[in-house]
């Protein structure tokens, strides 16, 4: 036995939030909708997790930071969700779908129906272990995804004050998890296999800016190497870290951020994959007419790089779930969704902004001395992607709006020299 639902939303994080939020504006009636999670909290918006939440004073608890504080909207607590007949199923874990039978079963081992079923189930953090690195267990070894992880983190950090931590992982968590560290009074060694940090993203020239102003604060870099294995002491803890080109560095605890992998498990062989997400279409609408998939899970048609994508970041995850919800419930007017790329960090009292694809040349502008100055890719004579550190919230929108017109660049010399100008002109 069990329930039966027009709309059910499988995982409890930032786009189940926002698809909810959706949801309730487009009059869905109550009892319709349920949201099951295997997180024992109501959505709440993931990346205060390695900013606010790690500050060693007042720093951000819930329920300051459920979903759709980020987008400026209201807070959905416990309570909205029961005032909107919005059925929560918590602390729960689906461990197998039935989607000829249109059915999920719990790890409680329930039943639950539904007409209409939307993916959110994100995805977890890479482990060590899958690298052929054993240890993740020990105690003062730290990963982050969700909120446990973050108490423990927390936990962690306030053992280790004055002492050594080593990130592993050049990447968003590590960039930001090491400022948290350094805020917390910790010493921190970072190391990736990458010649610079954030190597997705950024070039050599503006990797060498946040690195620079990370070892001015204290930040060791070793790059373009690995971990290969940990020293413990007698109780499990780790005390020290080996690296490939044979240093050994004491450590009192350990951060790890190596990548994610989406939470595709449930639907494998049952629904087209690609980009390791849940392949769909303009509408989120997946390989199976009933079932939709948004946020880092989803691998969806990205038109600024003319292809399938699947994006890690916040505003993906909400604006996809949006679309998705106007999809299902208003689909003579929901078009396909065009979405700009728009990812985000803020570390220390730094702050940059990046808009669209970091593909062709790129071409600088502003003060890489004093902390305001800005990137433009131009691919094929035309602006793909912006970035800017330390704008305004004009600043921001003149570069997102330059950006999503792709104006045509005949000129990158001109470019240069009119700088953020360029995109307030636009
Ligand atoms: P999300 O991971 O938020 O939620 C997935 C949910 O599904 C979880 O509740 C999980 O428990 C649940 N679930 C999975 N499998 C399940 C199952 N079988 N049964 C039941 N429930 C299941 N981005 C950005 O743009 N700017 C930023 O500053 C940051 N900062 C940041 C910090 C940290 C610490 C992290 C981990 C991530 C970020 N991000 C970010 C990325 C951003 O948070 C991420 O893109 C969104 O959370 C994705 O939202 P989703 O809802 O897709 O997954
Ligand atoms: P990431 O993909 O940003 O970075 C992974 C990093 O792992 C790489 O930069 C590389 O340096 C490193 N790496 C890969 N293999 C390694 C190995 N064997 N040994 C050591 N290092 C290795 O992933 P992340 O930093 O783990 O972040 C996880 C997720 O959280 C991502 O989806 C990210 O987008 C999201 N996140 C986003 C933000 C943000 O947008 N501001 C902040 C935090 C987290």
């Amino acid at each position: 036995m069990g329930r039966a639902f027009v709309y059910v939303i499988l995982g409890g994080g930032v786009a189940a939030g926002y698809a909810a939020l959706e949801f309730t504006k487009r009059g869905v009636a109550h009892g319709e909708l349920c949201i099951i999670s295997e997180e024992p909290v109501v959505p709440y918006e993931r990346p205060a997790l390695s900013k606010g939440f790690l500050l060693p004073e007042a720093p951000s608890r819930l329920p300051s930071f459920h979903t759709c504080v980020g987008a400026n909207e209201e807070s959905l607590t416990p309570k909205w969700y029961k005032e909107h007949g919005i059925e929560l199923v918590l602390g729960t874990r689906v461990k197998s779908a039935d989607l000829r039978r249109k059915t999920l079963l719990t790890a409680t081992g329930e039943t639950i129906s539904y007409k209409i079923l939307i993916i959110a189930t994100g995805a977890r953090s890479l482990k060590l272990e899958e690298f052929g690195v054993t240890g993740s267990d020990a105690e003062n070894v730290c990963y982050l995804r969700d909120l446990d992880d973050a108490n423990r983190l927390v936990k962690v950090m306030q053992s280790c004050s004055g002492g050594n931590a080593i990130v592993i992982g050049g990447g968003y968590i590590g960039m930001e998890c090491a400022a948290s560290l350094l805020i917390n009074k910790i010493n921190v060694t970072m190391v990736f296999p990458e010649a610079h940090c954030m190597a997705r993203l950024f070039t050599p020239k503006i990797a060498t800016y946040y690195e620079d102003y990370y070892i001015s604060k204290g930040v060791k870099f070793i790059k373009g190497t690995v971990l290969t294995s940990f020293e413990f002491d007698s109780n499990g803890k780790v005390t020290a870290v080996n690296l490939k080109d044979g240093e050994q560095l004491p450590a009192d605890m350990v951060v790890v951020g190596i990548g994610i992998c989406p939470n595709t498990g449930l639907f494998e062989g049952q629904l087209t994959l690609d980009k390791g997400g849940i392949k769909v279409n303009g509408l989120l609408q997946s390989s199976n007419n009933s079932v939709y998939a948004i946020g880092d899970v989803a691998a969806f048609p990205v038109k600024i790089f003319g292809e399938t994508r699947r994006l890690e970041h916040v505003d993906s995850a909400r604006k996809s779930a949006r679309h998705a919800v106007a999809a299902i419930m208003e689909p003579s007017k929901t078009g396909e969704l065009d979405y700009l790329p728009f990812f985000y960090s803020r570390v220390f009292t730094l702050s940059w902004q990046f808009y669209g694809d970091n593909a062709g040349e790129v071409v600088y502008y502003g003060d890489f001395s004093n902390s305001t100055f800005g990137a433009y890719w131009v691919n094929k004579g035309h602006l793909v992607g912006s970035f800017f550190e330390g704008g305004t919230k004009e600043e921001y929108e003149a570069i997102a709006k330059a950006t999503r017109l792709k104006p045509a660049i005949d000129d990158l010399a001109e470019l240069e020299r009119q700088g953020l100008g360029f995109a307030l002109a636009v």
